[in-house]
């Protein structure tokens, strides 16, 4: 099984990479976790630069999605919202209307942040930016890491026996919802 984990943060020392480099140790025989790293080379969403002339970026983005069987977003808050890069990738993923690679796509959804919601806001915002293209965004369990500061080493890897258990429970239930979805073509 391949799943696509995109983090929604572009710094180096992000929390929300570390969580997905974490669940990709974590990941059972036959499950591949492959990170995006090109979300800062996304353009902003323009309608008119959509369709055959799309930005290459925009383009890849697209068949990385539609080549996964899920898709796992970390992603941080940012003003109790979604960051602008990561909303604008998936506006980008939407296209077309009617054949997004989001739609019958299983996602779950994870987040770090250094307040104490833990990005609850967030989640709810992208759980539905994600839903209206009709994504399979996973209800549970879910995996919000308050105060990430807390939770990470000096070398800035996952250093919470509780939040790895989390994890692996994640992506257990997206490889068990992954495995029994008709993803649509
Ligand atoms: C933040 N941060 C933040 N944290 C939070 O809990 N609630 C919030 O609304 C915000 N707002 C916010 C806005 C902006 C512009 C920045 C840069 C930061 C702090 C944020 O949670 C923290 O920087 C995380 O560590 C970001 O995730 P990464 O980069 O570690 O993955």
């Amino acid at each position: 099984m391949k799943v696509l984990g995109i983090s929604g943060s572009l710094r180096q020392g992000s929390h929300n990479t570390a969580l997905l480099r974490a669940a990709q140790r974590l990941a059972p025989e036959g499950f591949e976790l492959e990170l995006y790293d090109e979300l800062e080379l996304i353009p902003p969403y323009n309608e008119d630069r959509d369709g055959h002339s799309a930005p290459a970026a925009a383009t890849r983005l697209r068949e990385l999605v539609a080549g996964a069987d899920a898709v796992l977003f970390a992603t941080p808050e940012y003003n109790s919202s979604i960051p602008g890069q990561l909303k604008n990738a998936v506006d980008w993923a939407s296209r077309p209307p009617l054949g997004s690679p989001l739609a019958g796509k299983p996602v779950a959804l994870l987040g770090a942040s250094s307040g104490r919601g833990g990005t609850a806001l967030a989640q709810q915002q992208l759980r539905e930016a994600l839903e209206f293209p009709r994504a399979v965004v996973l209800d549970e369990p879910q995996v919000l890491v308050p105060e990430a500061y807390l939770h990470f080493d000096e070398r800035g890897e996952l250093a919470d026996e509780g939040i790895r258990a989390e994890l692996a429970e994640l992506i257990d239930t997206l490889v068990h919802v992954a495995g029994g979805v008709t993803l649509a073509a």
